[in-house]
């Protein structure tokens, strides 16, 4: 268990800054169910995402693009209602900001009313600024996503590592700056070179999440099910498996279906 869980009862956008301010790591993972925000939550992990990524894990999607904003909220919705602690930040999904700010602020509202979710998060930096002030304006936080932004998949061509080049590390640290001043709260920089996501961390005081980002930024992120081995074929450098569910469930799902054939289950304490 974290210190943290033991200091703060809820976690708030307030709570992460004031973790940065003291030098306290912070923990997020993604979650798309109850059940599994349920273990995430009591487990201490400050933040809840409901990454769009739920288009890959959940419904087998080659990427983001796919899932829908109703998609999004049913997912928010059932991670809301298991838990107590985390703060929960959902995606909002691509193509539901982009094309205006009007549209990304009626986007925003349908996810915190519908879901009870506690905060957005969005992909890109000076081109959505507009929409973040909007979104801001309605009183509704924004956590920032530089680097890889996967719904701009189709832009880059590929998923490796991003702003290695000087042209690109200048215009990431101009974006962080600016989202931190439009009045974001966080902000998650995924897959870029350690020393340049540690250079972002000590240029802005609200939290840096990384993922793929190296140990010089404020915090962590991981996708659940990849950091839990329930996907097993998704293998960056960036990611620490924990445990190799993909095998102890197919062990178990292996068992019981030879179990069930030779009349071994249910035995006779297993039934009335
Ligand atoms: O959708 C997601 O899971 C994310 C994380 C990878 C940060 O955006």
């Amino acid at each position: 268990m974290s210190t943290a869980k033991k200091e703060y009862k809820r976690i708030t956008t307030k709570t992460l800054v004031d973790m940065k301010k003291k030098g306290e790591k912070i923990s997020m993972l993604t979650a798309y169910d109850f059940t599994m925000a349920k273990i995430v939550d009591s487990a201490g992990i400050d933040v809840i995402l409901v990454g769009d990524s739920a288009s890959n894990v959940m419904a087998g999607h080659e990427t983001t693009l796919p899932i829908t904003l109703d998609q999004m909220i049913y997912h928010a919705a059932s991670v809301v209602r298991a838990i107590e602690r985390s703060l929960v930040v959902v995606d909002l999904p691509f193509g539901s900001y982009q094309s205006d700010p009007k549209e990304a602020l009626r986007s925003a509202i349908r996810i915190m009313k519908e879901s009870g979710g506690h905060a957005v998060k969005m992909e890109g930096g000076s081109e959505i600024k507009e929409s973040i002030k909007r979104i801001l304006n309605a009183g509704i936080p924004v956590m920032g996503h530089l680097g890889l932004t996967p719904q701009s998949i189709y832009k880059f061509g590929t998923y490796t590592v991003r702003a290695k080049e000087e042209e690109e590390a200048d215009k990431l640290i101009e974006d962080a700056i600016l989202l931190e001043k439009t009045g974001c709260f966080a902000i998650v920089l995924e897959k870029v070179p350690a020393k340049l996501a540690k250079e972002v961390a000590e240029k802005i005081s609200i939290p840096v999440i990384g993922i793929g980002a190296g140990n010089g930024v404020d915090g962590q992120v991981l996708v659940t099910h990849d950091m839990i081995g329930m996907t097993h074929e998704f293998n960056p450098r960036f990611l620490r498996r924990y445990l190799d569910l993909y095998t102890e469930m197919k062990n178990a799902f292996s068992q019981y279906s030879a179990d069930v054939k030779s009349g071994d289950f249910p035995n006779d304490s297993e039934q009335y």
